[in-house]
């Protein structure tokens, strides 16, 4: 019998034969239409409830094929293949190192705190790694559990949080496509890098390798699948020589560890190391609060055509930044200059974020080194970044941010500014509104890719700098392991 004749019969209070309901009532218990209305879920949930296979997984086939991949297993709509495997090429083994490696160097927290960091490094752990959220004075929504003061170092911590949550991880080595070595090798070498011998800077980067090369994962492939993060530049780890007076450690010029690729927030040029962003301020936990931070700054008013938040370099020979401060406090009407050996001003996220957030252009010059995380803060508010050396992001970011630079930043050689052939603010009073225009929403639509979402939460459709990294390194560990 139909079950819709069924039903109507019910509802008609004229049972058929067939089936006898308990004392036969003879009134009508509610119309046909009302009737259907109330029975149809319920025939439709042990419909589903049969058929429950095959409707639920053709619902995560959807899912896969429409959304972000949950990395669980593919389905196709309609056919079932449980053989597929969306994570196939994309398993990630996370070493189980040892907590001398990771943990017990943010145990004890006050080591690793210097005395010019704004918090203590105890307080910079907070949030997973994302340190204390930022109270705005006028708490508005756009504000609130996405920002906070993050310390550039707590890289390591925050990319190892994110790797904790990766979708395809897998504790079968074998069936690892990379191996991440959750070593936190800038906040290691911070204990050590002012007053201690080299020997005590190198120890724990040798430790490492030895143990690390001792395992069945390391022969597989020597090593070239590995992969580790820092939060320090590559510069600090290949110390060259061994007068203690020199910097850093030797950790990536030991053998083993030229096998491992370094991610890293600025490179040496040296093959095995990538660089990935700065960490910034914000680290939001869903697609909406990036969409709406866009939407925010496409609306803000640009008084300023140009700014800069730093300060002289006055023992560094040869620094393009007294030029460039000059000629912003010469142009004072169109730059705004925030004096960062003043007060600590820079150290105020909402006090830079507002300066940048106010201006059309944010000048990038070099500074104790090539990179500065001023350049990822700069985006993030919309601001078009000004570099003078290639080497600031050109040659960097080179998974992050486009290949062609003219359509997200204004280059300007410091050679030429030096000598006098131009200055600041004739190169960029050249730039039309139009031309502004566009390479602001390049700069805002680069915002999703340069952020490191929150590790407690995960955004929906959005690849993240995080997500790009790791993109980068299953492709780049393909080509490097292929035979
Ligand atoms: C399932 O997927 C595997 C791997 O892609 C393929 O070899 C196989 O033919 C598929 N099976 C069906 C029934 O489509
Ligand atoms: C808070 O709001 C006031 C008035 O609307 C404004 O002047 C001030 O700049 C705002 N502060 C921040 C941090 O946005
Ligand atoms: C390096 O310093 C540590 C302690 O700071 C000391 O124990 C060690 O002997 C020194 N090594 C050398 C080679 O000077
Ligand atoms: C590094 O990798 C190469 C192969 O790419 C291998 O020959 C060499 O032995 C490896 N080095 C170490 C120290 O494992
Ligand atoms: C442009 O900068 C120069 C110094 O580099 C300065 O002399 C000049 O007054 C500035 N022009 C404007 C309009 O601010």
């Amino acid at each position: 019998m139909k079950l819709h004749v069924l039903i109507s019969e019910f509802c008609a209070g004229n049972p058929t034969k067939n089936i006898k309901w308990k004392n036969q009532p003879k009134r009508k218990y509610c119309s046909n239409h009302f009737c259907f209305v109330l029975f149809f879920p319920v025939v439709l949930f042990f419909m589903l409830l049969c058929f429950n296979h095959l409707f639920f997984e053709n619902i995560k086939g959807f899912v896969y094929f429409h959304g972000k991949s949950t990395g669980s297993v593919t389905y196709f709509p309609g056919k079932l293949n449980e053989t597929e495997d969306s994570c196939l090429g994309r398993y990630i083994y996370i070493h189980d190192l040892p907590e001398r490696f990771n943990e017990d160097v943010i145990k004890d927290c006050q080591l690793i705190t210097r005395s010019t960091d704004k918090y203590s490094m105890c307080k910079s752990l907070e949030n997973s790694g994302l340190g204390p959220g930022i109270e705005a004075l006028n708490a508005s929504d756009l504000w609130k559990n996405s920002w906070f003061s993050t310390n550039q170092f707590m890289l390591e911590v925050i990319f190892h949080n994110r790797m904790k949550k990766y979708d395809c991880l897998t504790d079968d080595s074998a069936l690892a496509s990379a191996v991440f070595v959750p070593y936190y090798s800038g906040l290691d070498l911070r204990r050590y890098l002012w007053g201690f011998n080299t020997s005590m800077r190198d120890l724990s980067g040798i430790d490492l390798v030895a143990w690390l090369a001792r395992k069945s994962e390391w022969k597989r492939n020597s090593g070239m699948d590995h992969f580790l993060i820092s939060g320090r530049i590559a510069r600090d780890f290949r110390r060259k020589s061994n007068r203690k007076s020199d910097w850093g450690s030797n950790f990536r010029l030991l053998p083993e560890s030229e096998n491992i690729t370094m991610l890293t927030i600025e490179t040496g040029y040296s093959k095995n190391d990538i660089a990935v962003p700065y960490p910034t301020y914000f680290h939001p936990a869903n697609d909406f609060q990036v969409h709406q931070w866009q939407e925010f700054l496409r609306k803000q008013n640009r008084p300023y055509l140009f700014s800069f938040a730093g300060a002289r370099r006055s023992r560094q020979k040869g620094s393009i930044r007294a030029e460039i401060i000059d000629q912003c406090q010469a142009s004072n009407k169109l730059c705004n200059f925030m004096d960062c050996s003043l007060f600590n001003q820079c150290d105020d996220p909402l006090n830079l974020m507002s300066l940048f957030r106010s201006s059309v252009f944010c000048l990038q010059p070099p500074g104790d080194s090539l990179t500065r995380r001023s350049t990822f803060d700069s985006i993030l508010s919309g601001c078009i970044p000004v570099f003078f050396h290639p080497g600031s992001a050109y040659t960097q970011y080179v998974w992050h941010l486009p290949k062609d630079h003219n359509r997200y930043s204004v280059f300007i050689s410091s050679k030429d500014l030096r000598v006098g052939k131009v200055t600041i603010n004739q190169t960029l009073l050249q730039v039309s509104k139009d031309e502004q225009l566009a390479m602001r929403e390049e700069v805002i639509k680069l915002i999703p890719g340069i952020v490191y979402g929150d590790p407690r939460s995960r955004l929906e459709t959005i690849d993240d700098a995080f997500d790009l990294a790791i993109n980068g390194i299953l492709k780049r560990i393909k080509l490097l392991t292929k035979n």
